[in-house]
């Protein structure tokens, strides 16, 4: 970022979120079915050949930070430790170590896998990063430590007295018992969470990329951890138990803004999956409601690109919103959650840009929301079809509710096993 945007930026005056739909000023959507040049996107070829690419260039050049490419020459996977009796015999637990840059030691990422043992291989999977290591993800003494003392939410804290304590974040047996493997490793293995200017991390790997990328917009954090997602699931797809074709990408929060950026980005992924990812995410920006363009960027600023600073106070003029970044992940089942309480993240906002992903979904032929109104749906009331949505009574969080909806939803929208 430039000195001069950093100063224009962080001297912008803080204002109050609003909370109140009254005072939502009135906006005009982009088009997803609209080029930049004013022709209209009519046929699925068109929308492939031409759409899609230009609405992905645009999320990368002027919010995320574009996204680099793999050498794949570098990437090497070494499955560290196995545990066929996991869960009273119920699962397999693997830990596997994914080098990003091999043979050097670092950065690296420790994917902790459970694959049901009894279910016919091999397995759908869900993919979703933690936020805290991950022996805090259950209290299996057998989960190795995540031994990463740079993190925001590790430094200092990181030890045996965590284990377990985000375990409800992570149902590993009721996902089991139904036939998936969850696959999960610490997002700040990837890059850790603060602003350092992308010093850390992965960002060094991205050099050769984006020789040729304005700095203004080179992947910011967002960017590098959904870079990270995919390199698990290239790790994925090199484990027999695992059918890769059938992974679903699932994050919470600032999380569930990097699920939708890496779906986005990387076909591969079956099926995504966003809950209470908020702004920057699911919620529609252009609505101003709870956290803004303004706030998320003077808190978090190495989350995007310096490019995307310059559309505070001009929201209007971003040539993008939320709703295409859904769209760019149809015809593939994409699930958006919110909760009641979750004011911050602007559950109206997250329901409209499933919504207003509709008309691309069914242009591809698929039921897309499956009919339900622009109107937000009750409470614990999911609507949909391939797109799906729920708003679940409660606060910011990834709940078991939250986990059994995603069940039913990975049960009747993934791929089935060919
Ligand atoms: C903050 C931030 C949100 C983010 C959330 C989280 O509340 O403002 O944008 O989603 O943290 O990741 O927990």
């Amino acid at each position: 970022m430039t000195k001069l945007l950093r100063g224009f930026f962080f001297c912008a005056a803080a204002q109050e979120p609003n909370y109140d739909e009254a005072e939502v000023v009135s906006y005009t959507l982009p088009d997803p079915l609209v080029m930049s040049d004013g022709s209209p996107v009519a046929t699925a070829e068109d929308w492939t050949a031409k759409r899609r690419p230009e609405l992905l260039e645009l999320f990368g050049r002027e919010m995320y930070g574009v996204m680099p490419g793999v050498d794949r020459s570098r990437l090497a996977f070494e499955t560290l430790r196995t545990d066929p009796v996991a869960f009273d015999g119920k699962a397999t637990f693997k830990e596997v170590r994914i080098y990003f840059d091999a043979p050097n030691p670092a950065p690296k990422l420790d994917l902790l896998i459970a694959i049901p043992n009894k279910a016919e291989k091999p397995v759908p999977a869900f993919l979703l990063l933690n936020f805290q290591g991950n022996h805090t993800t259950d209290s299996d003494p057998w989960i190795s430590i995540s031994d990463n003392t740079e993190g925001n939410h590790t430094r200092g804290v990181n030890g045996e007295e965590r284990r377990g304590y985000k375990k409800d974040r992570y149902p590993f047996e009721m996902i089991i018992d139904r036939g998936y493997a969850l696959a999960t490793a610490y997002y700040e293995d990837i890059d850790p969470d603060f602003d350092d200017q992308r010093q850390n991390g992965v960002h060094p790997l991205f050099a050769e990329f984006e020789k040729n990328v304005p700095e203004e917009s080179r992947a910011a954090t967002i960017t590098a951890w959904a870079w990270g997602l995919s390199r698990a699931l290239d790790c994925l797809e090199t484990i027999p138990e695992i059918d890769a074709a059938r992974v679903a990408v699932v994050g919470h929060s600032r999380l569930g803004k990097t699920s939708l950026w890496a779906g986005a980005n990387d076909p591969r992924f079956a099926a995504v999956i966003s809950n209470d990812s908020g702004c920057g995410g699911a919620a529609l920006t252009r609505r101003n409601f709870g956290e803004t363009i303004e706030t998320i960027n003077r808190t978090f600023p190495h989350w995007f690109c310096p490019k995307y600073k310059t559309y505070v106070g001009r929201t209007e003029e971003l040539p993008i919103d939320q709703h295409e970044l859904i769209a760019l992940i149809a015809p593939r089942p994409v699930y958006v959650a919110s909760a009641s309480e979750d004011l911050w993240a602007d559950p109206t906002g997250e329901y409209l840009s499933a919504y207003n992903a509709d008309s691309v979904y069914r242009l591809l032929g698929t039921e897309g929301i499956g009919g339900a109104p622009a109107e937000p749906p009750e409470v614990d009331t999911p609507v949909g079809a391939v797109i799906h949505y729920h708003r679940r009574t409660g606060k910011h969080n990834l709940s078991e509710y939250d986990w059994a909806q995603y069940l039913d939803f990975a049960d009747e929208y993934l791929p089935k096993k060919n």
